[in-house]
């Protein structure tokens, strides 16, 4: 039986985030370049996408490039800029297929011209969409995130807008820009790193982590069904008792 036939789908968790690294490290065992590490990550996005949107996955959220990243070689950043341009072209019909709305977090004002404009296009196609909620985290940071909105909020006290009193957890999370998305339960990083590098520090409060030694190239929807059976064998206690759960 494989990881599909196992997984309960009426326990499935709302929101996947997944933090897809290894994309150099797995061009570079094949004596290529990190770029062509890349190119075969979007297979691999590909993949995970279709199979979350088949199993009934609701939000799935892909740290596609961090802020720290920017700090790359030029050409790097040149080469996933253009890369993202083109996938976002290619894959647009496909998206619309199978009824994905795409969305980003992140300062998306950032990323080149071009680039911008193409993702503002597709997430207006896709708006209408009602399947799989596909966000992009790029140029993201979450501690410029979680600062942002601390920002706004204090702009809104002074304004007199809210009182200081009223600043509780559900508002300062509808400041961030995942406002309208739940909080992903299950966080799966690939390539052997375990670590969170700036990715939802807010929202992961609670999530199941999930580590695997698969560079994200070759990582596919088995290995996405593997993690939510994983997922779905833990007990999440949320402070309380196993007793208080049983
Ligand atoms: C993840 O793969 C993709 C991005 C961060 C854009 P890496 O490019 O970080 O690959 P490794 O970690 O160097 O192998
Ligand atoms: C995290 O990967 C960012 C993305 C996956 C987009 P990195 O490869 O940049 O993370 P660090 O720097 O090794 O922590
Ligand atoms: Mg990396």
């Amino acid at each position: 039986m494989g990881f599909r036939e196992e997984i309960d789908t009426h326990k499935l968790p709302k929101h996947v985030a997944v933090i897809m690294d290894g994309n150099g490290r797995w061009a570079k065992g094949k004596g290529k370049m990190r770029v062509f590490g890349h190119h075969n990550g979007v297979l691999s996005v590909r993949d995970v996408v279709e199979g979350a949107g088949e199993l009934g996955i609701k939000y799935l959220t892909l740290y596609t490039f961090s802020a720290e990243n920017w700090n790359r070689p030029k050409y790097e950043v040149t080469a996933i800029m253009e890369l993202l341009i083109s996938t976002i072209n290619k894959e647009i019909k496909k998206l619309m297929e199978n009824n994905v709305r795409l969305n980003t977090i992140g300062d998306i004002d950032k990323l080149p011209e071009k680039c911008y404009v193409e993702l503002k296009n597709a997430v207006e196609k896709t708006s209408a969409n009602t399947g799989l909620v596909l966000t992009l985290a790029l140029s993201y940071s979450s501690r410029r995130e979680i600062t942002d909105a601390a920002k706004a909020i204090a702009a809104k006290v002074e304004k007199g807008l809210i009182k200081a009193e009223d600043v509780d957890e559900a508002l300062f999370a509808q400041h961030l820009h995942t406002a309208d998305m739940p909080d992903p339960e299950l966080l799966i990083r690939t390539s052997g790193e375990y670590r969170i590098s700036n990715f939802l520090l807010w929202q992961i409060a609670y999530a199941e982590l999930y580590f695997t030694d698969k560079l994200w190239p070759d990582f596919r929807r088995e290995d996405l069904f593997e993690a939510i059976l994983d997922y779905q064998k833990r007990e999440r206690r949320f402070g309380l008792i196993s007793e208080q759960i049983n």
